[in-house]
């Protein structure tokens, strides 16, 4: 799966002035260092507004939150800030701030500029798609996971006592600017989640991009500020493709859009029973590992497959065993509880090999008996 490319700047070659341009039916997200002293012009360009407001959480706004403003020049544009968390994706916080748009006298002809992680791009997207029945927004995704996964699809909302995500809208932003320079300032094991996201992209559509991702993992460390924007801005580009390609190739999420959630059907379990302890892209690489191993067992998956995955995953700092403290039974109680179990089988999508998975002729997912997820998680418990 490939996603269509630009005139220029596609996902696999970036322009000369080392901007990538990934071409999404209705917005493109463009990705270039320094980009974050653009925003204003590329809001002008494409959601040109009466006024602009930029929301950010308490942890982004005093970086980026001035560089940003002023790059509005004498554009009306200010700044909103939330707090951190993802304990503030709820729909206190969006009233919140509806409110207080409203009570500033912002109108319909408002930009909103999402600046920060996907908490900030869900919450202020669906600020954006319910404020005066939908406003446009732009989004600029300031961690890995932001740039190359929350920010492209559309998908906006909050979370709720019964569970994440559960109310919400389809928003397109109008442009998505994802500057890797400001990676710089994400902590690591935010930067590792992201990366176990890239990882996914590979082993699910491109097996070259997989090795691609591991050498520029084993490059980081010793790689200058400027390096690591661009090996990071190459990775960027490459997962927005291929994310960008399943969902354009889906419409709303039936079919292929589903080998999307390699990882995260074990996953979301476990980063449920952690109690969140573990980051989200910690939980997936256990869950990659997992549901890659079952693959292997079921005959599924091509041998060396959960191997292959779980070496780039180690590469990169991220855990590839089940936590001792959690009980396989449980776990599967979790996945039983989340979704997807039909007549006691789980329905999971699988990978045939690194680079391409299972199950085309059956809405890419397999169907999985519980005792078999029993003996993967067991084998796979430290
Ligand atoms: N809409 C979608 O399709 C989609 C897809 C995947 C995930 N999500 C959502 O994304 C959220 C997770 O996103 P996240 O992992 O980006 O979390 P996040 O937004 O909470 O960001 C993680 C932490 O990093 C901080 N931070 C962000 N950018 C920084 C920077 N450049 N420098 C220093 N600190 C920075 C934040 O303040 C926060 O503390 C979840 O709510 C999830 O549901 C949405
Ligand atoms: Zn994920």
């Amino acid at each position: 799966v490939t996603g269509k490319r630009a005139a220029t700047g596609g996902g696999g070659k970036p322009t000369d002035s080392g901007e990538f341009v990934i071409q999404l039916s209705g917005y493109q997200v463009i990705v270039a260092r320094g980009l974050l002293d653009r925003v204003g012009d590329h809001c002008a360009a494409t959601a040109p507004a009466h006024r602009y407001i930029v929301i950010a959480d308490s942890n982004v706004a005093p970086i980026y939150g001035a560089r940003v403003l002023a790059s509005f020049g004498n554009s009306a544009v200010s700044l909103l800030e939330i707090r951190a968390g993802e304990s503030g994706k709820t729909r206190e916080s969006w009233s919140a701030i509806t409110d207080r748009l409203l009570a500033t006298g912002h109108g319909r002809d408002t930009t909103v500029v999402a600046l920060g992680g996907g908490v900030v791009g869900d919450l202020a997207g669906f600020v954006a798609a319910t404020y005066m029945r939908g406003v446009p927004y732009v989004q600029v995704p300031t961690t890995l996971l932001a740039m190359i996964d929350a920010s492209v699809g559309g998908k906006t909302g909050v979370d709720t006592g019964a569970g994440k995500n559960l109310v919400g809208a389809f928003h397109n932003p109008s442009v998505v600017l994802a500057d890797p320079d400001v990676l710089e300032s994400l902590a690591e094991a935010e930067l590792r989640s992201g990366l176990a996201e890239a990882i996914k992209h590979g082993v699910i559509a491109d097996a070259s991009y997989l090795a691609k991702v591991r050498s520029v993992i084993s490059t980081l460390s010793s790689a200058s500020a400027a390096e690591r924007g661009a090996l990071l801005g190459s990775i960027i580009a490459r997962s927005v493709e291929i994310k960008a390609g399943v969902v354009e190739a889906d419409g709303r999420e039936a079919g292929i859009r589903k080998i999307l959630n390699f990882g995260h059907t074990v996953g979301h379990a476990v980063e449920l029973l952690s109690g969140y302890s573990l980051l989200h892209g910690e939980a997936v690489a256990i869950g990659m590992v997992v549901e890659s191993r079952l693959g292997e067992q079921l005959g599924v998956s091509a041998e060396g497959t959960a191997d292959a995955v779980s070496q780039a995953l180690e590469l990169a700092g991220l855990p590839v065993r089940v936590p001792t403290e959690m009980r396989a039974a449980d776990i599967i109680a979790a996945m039983r509880a989340d979704k997807k179990v039909r007549g006691g089988r789980h329905e999971l999508a699988l990978p045939a090999e690194p680079g391409r998975m299972a199950g085309a002729d059956s809405g890419w997912v397999i169907p999985v008996p519980e005792e078999e997820i029993l003996t993967a998680l067991t084998a796979l418990t430290a």
